[in-house]
């Protein structure tokens, strides 16, 4: 079967962490082209709320809230994990970025595993990398965003999306 990513996620109930960002607001608005029911939890540090689509619902808050994640993950069927701390705050506020890009992830993944199997999850080039494949590199350049958790590893799902 061939694999359409601009028909992979229409009516699916979308997470994505990060959605107000620079890749995110443009992840979730060609979720939203789709037709998936798009949920974006940001606290806005550098995201803008403008860039999320009105269709699509805002959850302002952050992703080192466990309990918050846990409950919005349990209510997806796809995460994409995009929400990080960029590097300029990084410099400036070490504690800040470990408890959002190394606590949040955490978060993310444990509500992810805890949601039970099958779910997909989406993480940022430099995490996973490794496990995918290298033939399936997005046009941008970038390696594929999105991943698919299956019984023998991890599969990239979205080449391409941006
Ligand atoms: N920009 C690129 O070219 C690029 C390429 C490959 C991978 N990535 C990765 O994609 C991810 C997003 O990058 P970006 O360029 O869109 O950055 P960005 O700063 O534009 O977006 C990050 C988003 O996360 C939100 N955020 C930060 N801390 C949060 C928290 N604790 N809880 C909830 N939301 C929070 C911010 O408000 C923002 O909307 C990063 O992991 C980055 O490494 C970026």
């Amino acid at each position: 079967m061939t694999f359409q990513p601009e028909r992979a996620f229409g009516g699916r109930r979308v997470l994505v962490t990060g959605g107000a960002g620079f890749v995110g607001g443009r992840l979730v608005r060609n979720l939203v082209d789709q037709g998936a029911q798009v949920t974006v939890l940001d606290d806005l540090f550098t995201g803008q709320a403008e860039v999320i689509p009105t269709s699509a619902q805002f959850v302002r808050g952050s992703v080192t809230d466990e309990g918050l994640v846990r409950e919005l993950v349990a209510d997806a069927s796809i995460v994409f994990h995009l929400a990080a701390r960029n590097i300029i705050a990084s410099t400036k506020n070490p504690r800040d970025d470990f408890e959002t890009n190394i606590g949040g992830t955490l978060n993310v993944l444990r509500a992810r595993l805890a949601a039970g199997p099958g779910g997909l999850c989406g993480i940022g080039e430099r995490v996973w990398q490794p496990a995918l494949n290298p033939d399936q590199r997005g046009r941008s350049g970038h390696d594929a965003l999105a991943v698919r958790r299956q019984q023998d590893g991890w599969r990239a799902l979205l080449p391409g999306v941006l």
